[in-house]
């Protein structure tokens, strides 16, 4: 019922050719598939790599965008620009932006906006760090990272989102949550979206993120609430990158 998606953030990578070259070396090894799969370069990379796909099976996404839709913000993108540049959705909340540019709940709730309103679709970063989840705190940290999108959009607005569950001690770290740690929190999640709205809950995509490679992919998609991954270093890499979307394509 839920298409599997599969996201590839690139970060802070790569040139205007090695992108473009990467982006056709993922349209074609995965064009097929019947998934739904998204490559996010850097804001700059955006319109050649929408140029090199146009008319392919590969979306393109942005990694951020401005909680401003207008103004006197000087370095922001806004989602309504990125909207005019061809792309489908927009990450918000990812742990690096929260850790490093300070990213609070109200400001990713306030992008998450933004990007709907630009008739987006935002992927929408969940995630506990190391200490909290010794601690035994992963519930009230994501929990309160969802409601404050709950808040200020309401669980309707779950109707055209994804959610990515990205333990933060998991990301480029090699250490992955196992099928079993991550399929209890999806089921988590799915289930307090479900507190506002059953059909929307079960409508709602949610992927898995950290340290996703093709060894281990399969195992997590496997699981009943994981509905596909949103990959970093492995998606720099075609051939990995595929393998883990075929392996969500099952
Ligand atoms: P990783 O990154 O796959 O390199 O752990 C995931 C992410 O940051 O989304």
């Amino acid at each position: 019922m839920r298409q599997p998606l599969v996201a590839g953030n690139w970060k802070l990578n790569g040139s205007r050719t090695s992108v473009v070259e990467l982006a056709d070396a993922v349209a074609s090894a995965c064009g097929n598939l019947p998934i739904e799969t998204l490559v996010c370069p850097a804001f700059v990379h955006i319109a050649d790599v929408c140029g090199t796909l146009d008319g392919q099976n590969l979306r393109v996404g942005a990694q951020d965008c401005s909680d401003q839709s207008s103004g006197a913000y000087t370095g922001e993108v806004s989602a309504q620009m990125l909207a005019e540049m061809g792309v489908s959705s927009v990450i918000v909340g990812h742990s690096e932006r929260r850790q490093f540019y300070a990213d609070s709940n109200e400001r990713v709730a306030a992008k998450f906006e933004q990007v709907q309103s630009a008739g987006l679709t935002p992927i929408f970063c969940l995630g506990e760090s190391a200490e909290e989840r010794e601690a035994g705190t992963t519930r009230e940290v994501i929990g309160s990272q969802l409601q404050a999108v709950i808040a200020r959009c309401g669980v309707v607005a779950m109707k055209n989102a994804v959610l990515a569950y990205e333990p933060v001690w998991a990301i480029g770290t090699g250490l992955t949550a196992s099928p079993e740690e991550a399929q209890e929190v999806h089921r988590w999640l799915r289930a307090e979206v479900a507190a506002g709205s059953a059909e929307i809950a079960a409508g709602l995509r949610i992927l898995y993120g950290g340290s996703v490679k093709p060894a281990n992919a399969a195992q997590l998609f496997a699981e009943a609430d994981i509905d596909g991954g949103l990959i970093g270093g492995a998606a720099l890499d075609a051939a990995d990158f595929s393998a883990i979307c075929r392996a969500a394509a099952g």
